[in-house]
């Protein structure tokens, strides 16, 4: 079993978070596939950036929910990790779909819903995947476990995965009693048994945020299904040398 190499936010160690910068560098160095965080506009359009708020990522201030997506395309997305990235700017999901479908990347779409609970998120994303025909290679995953609940009826269509960093000894039952077909864990919940339950219940278990050769050479060994790391060619490197 090999593990997937997914770039966490691009890849955002060499290039602003979220942004094309990241998209295109994380793809030109050889990840298998791309997360990223979607929120929405106060006109209702899902767009790709981590936090609520403007202020860490931009040079705006206030939250993504409070502007129009017209009003957020004049920020700079890119100046707070260099100033070689000022014309990064926020993009909209509809434009990473059209970026990435020719491409052979699979696509894991977060939705940031746990802290603000997006009307109609889940199903605005749907049918966006729909139209652009990318259902069958992606993953909506999600921290809010209603939210979860809500991507149910995709889960045939559309990998629907559970988000969590908690301990929890029935984790496998719980993400399966949501609707979850995935787990996304925090890399300190990766151990043997737990991956083992979970493929035994046809659940794929992938992990976050595996930047070090010796959590990657961990979850490789564990037969994790995929990391999301912040440095995708580096991932790529070391499982060759290790010949996972
Ligand atoms: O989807 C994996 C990971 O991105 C979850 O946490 O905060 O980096 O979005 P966060
Ligand atoms: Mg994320």
């Amino acid at each position: 079993m090999i593990t997937e190499i997914i770039a966490h936010r691009g890849a955002s160690k060499i290039a602003p978070e979220n942004t094309m910068f990241a998209f295109e560098l994380a793809y030109m160095l050889g990840a298998e596939g791309i997360e990223t965080d979607v929120q929405l506009t106060k006109d209702n359009i899902p767009v790709l950036i981590h936090d609520e708020s403007l202020r860490r990522t931009t040079n705006g201030k206030g939250y993504v929910k409070d502007y129009t997506y017209k009003e957020l395309q004049s920020l700079d997305a890119g100046s707070w990790f260099s100033s070689d990235f000022c014309s990064a700017r926020i993009i909209t999901l509809e434009d990473f779909l059209v970026w990435i479908k020719p491409k052979n990347l699979t696509i894991n779409l977060e939705l940031k819903n746990n802290k603000i609970d997006y009307i109609n998120l889940e199903s605005i994303v749907y049918r966006m995947l729909k139209e652009h025909c990318l259902e069958k290679r992606t993953t909506i995953s999600t921290f809010n476990p209603t939210s979860v609940k809500r991507l149910k009826k995709y889960q045939n269509e559309i990998g629907v995965a559970l988000l969590t960093s908690r301990q929890n000894p029935n984790l496998v039952e719980y993400a399966k009693s949501l609707g979850a077909n995935a787990l996304h864990i925090k890399y300190r919940l990766v151990n043997r048994s737990l991956i083992t339950e979970a493929h035994a219940n046809t659940m794929a278990v992938r992990v976050y945020t595996v930047n070090r050769y010796r959590q990657m050479i961990n979850c490789f060994h564990e037969a994790c299904d995929g990391i999301f790391t912040d440095v995708p060619y580096k991932a790529v490197t070391l499982r060759k040398v290790f010949q996972y």
